[in-house]
């Protein structure tokens, strides 16, 4: 695995961090695992995904506010009597101490506090320097570019698995390229040389944390030209010295193809990095020719062409207005606040239909092979609580071949977190 420190940048790594290293899984420490930021919209998700699926998991509960903590820890032991044992540990983002002492304590952190690039540097680091595996649901590239720049190489010497991305952005991209790659070796001995996901159904709501996380994005991004030219670059996350290759920028245009009428689709910016960074990580085996694209993808018919050209409309539209201060505010009025996000109701009605195909052409002869990545839940919420939960336990309990390092979900926990997803209820499949 490739490292990226830069010249100069301080390696710290606690010696109990070192003694920890390989010695994780003899259950050293206090818990398994901390759910970190549980009193959130999507934290208290997650938190009964892991009251629901976790067994003999011994794990907490943790966040900056006590009070709010117990009110958690409340409603969970009104679903389950097992969740009143549950501890709370009160730690700020911003409290380096307090971090450091809640890394100590167990084996993975998972977290939902977000925007992660206002929250998330200083847990990734104490999660590096102390030996701890981490998984997140950030789609926040400037953010894991930062972790990879100043943690890839502490975390690599402490045997740290950093996972970002963890949830809708980018679990179904980055595993469903895995597939779609075994697929096609088994067709034809061979990667593929190119791969389009397809977005062709996706039925859910936004959180304001989430919200909240797009528009600080978007407001740096107009600060800051270093941090635009991260966004715009295809290849972002790759490892230093190999952030080039063939593919350049997203898709914006609207297009008719084989497939149907196709347009942009809003997470290839982030979702295509993390497979790009994926197939660095596991030493291209991808191919370092691999050409990879997200789009969405709408029936061949009028109703079709009409679907695909209003939702870019619409996109454009809402990134447009994000970016004039006085429709802003309007914006601002509007959307769901921090803490708020889709009701039980609109969570289960939600779902996602995905579709991969991968091509390529040995001696001569063309191979197509095709995926499938599938959710009965909305995708940002109700499924990302399951994916992120999943990984999570991923980390905690099985046996992975991956060292440390600031890793992506397919290149640190590959088929075995497919597994548990396919045991969750999300469709992974070749066909
Ligand atoms: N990748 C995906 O598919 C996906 C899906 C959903 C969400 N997300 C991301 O997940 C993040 C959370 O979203 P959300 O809707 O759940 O947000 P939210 O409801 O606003 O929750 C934010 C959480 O962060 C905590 N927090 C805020 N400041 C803190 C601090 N200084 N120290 C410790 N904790 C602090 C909050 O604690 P208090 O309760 O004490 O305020 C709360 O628990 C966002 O970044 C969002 O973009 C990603």
């Amino acid at each position: 695995m490739s490292t990226s420190l830069k010249p100069g940048a301080k390696l710290q790594v606690s010696a109990e961090a070192l003694e920890q290293k390989g010695t994780m899984t003899a259950h050293t420490r206090e818990f398994d695992l901390v759910l970190f930021g549980a009193t959130g919209f999507t934290g208290a998700l997650v938190a009964e995904e892991l009251l629901a699926r976790g067994g003999t998991v011994r794990w907490a509960l943790a966040g900056r506010d006590r009070a709010k903590l117990e009110g958690v820890k409340a409603r969970l032991t009104a679903l389950s009597k097992t969740a009143g044992d549950l501890q709370i540990l009160v730690a700020d983002s911003h409290d380096a101490v307090a971090l450091d002492a809640l890394a100590k304590r167990t084996r993975v952190v998972c977290t939902t506090v977000g925007p992660y690039h206002q929250h998330g540097l200083e847990l990734v680091r104490a999660c590096a320097e102390n030996g701890t595996h981490y998984c997140d649901i950030t789609g926040e590239t400037p953010f894991m570019r930062r972790t990879i720049d100043a943690h890839h190489r502490t975390a690599q010497s402490t045997g740290a698995r950093i996972v970002h991305a963890c949830g809708f952005d980018s679990i179904p991209s980055d595993l469903g390229c895995l597939i779609l790659d075994e697929a096609m070796r088994l067709r034809s001995g061979a990667p593929c040389d190119e791969a389009t996901l397809y977005v062709t159904k996706m039925r859910g709501g936004a959180s304001g944390g989430t919200l909240a996380s797009m528009l600080g994005l978007l407001d740096a991004a107009k600060r800051e030209p270093e941090l635009r030219k991260v966004l715009l670059d295809p290849y972002a996350l790759n490892p230093d010295g190999e952030r080039a290759g063939p593919d350049g920028p997203d898709a914006f245009g609207l297009s008719l193809e084989k497939e149907g009428f196709v347009g942009p689709f809003v997470m290839a910016g982030v979702n295509t990095r993390v497979v790009r960074r994926t197939n660095a990580l596991l030493g291209y085996r991808y191919g370092r020719d691999f050409r990879y694209r997200e789009v969405s993808r709408y029936r061949r018919s009028v109703m079709g062409a009409l679907r695909c050209g209003g939702t870019s409309l619409g996109l454009g539209a809402l990134l447009g207005a994000a970016a004039i201060p006085a429709l802003r505010g309007v914006l601002a009025r509007a959307l769901p606040k921090p803490g708020e996000g889709p009701s039980k109701e609109q969570r289960e009605r939600g779902q996602f239909r995905i579709a991969l195909v991968g091509t390529n052409r040995v001696n001569g002869v063309p191979n197509r092979v095709t995926a499938r990545v599938e959710g009965n839940r909305d995708p940002g919420y109700g499924f990302t609580a399951i994916m992120l939960s999943e990984a999570a336990l991923c980390l905690a309990c099985d046996t992975l071949t991956s060292e440390g390092g600031v890793l992506t979900p397919a290149s640190a926990m590959g088929m075995t977190l497919v597994h548990r997803l396919r045991g969750a209820g999300m469709v992974l499949a070749a066909d």
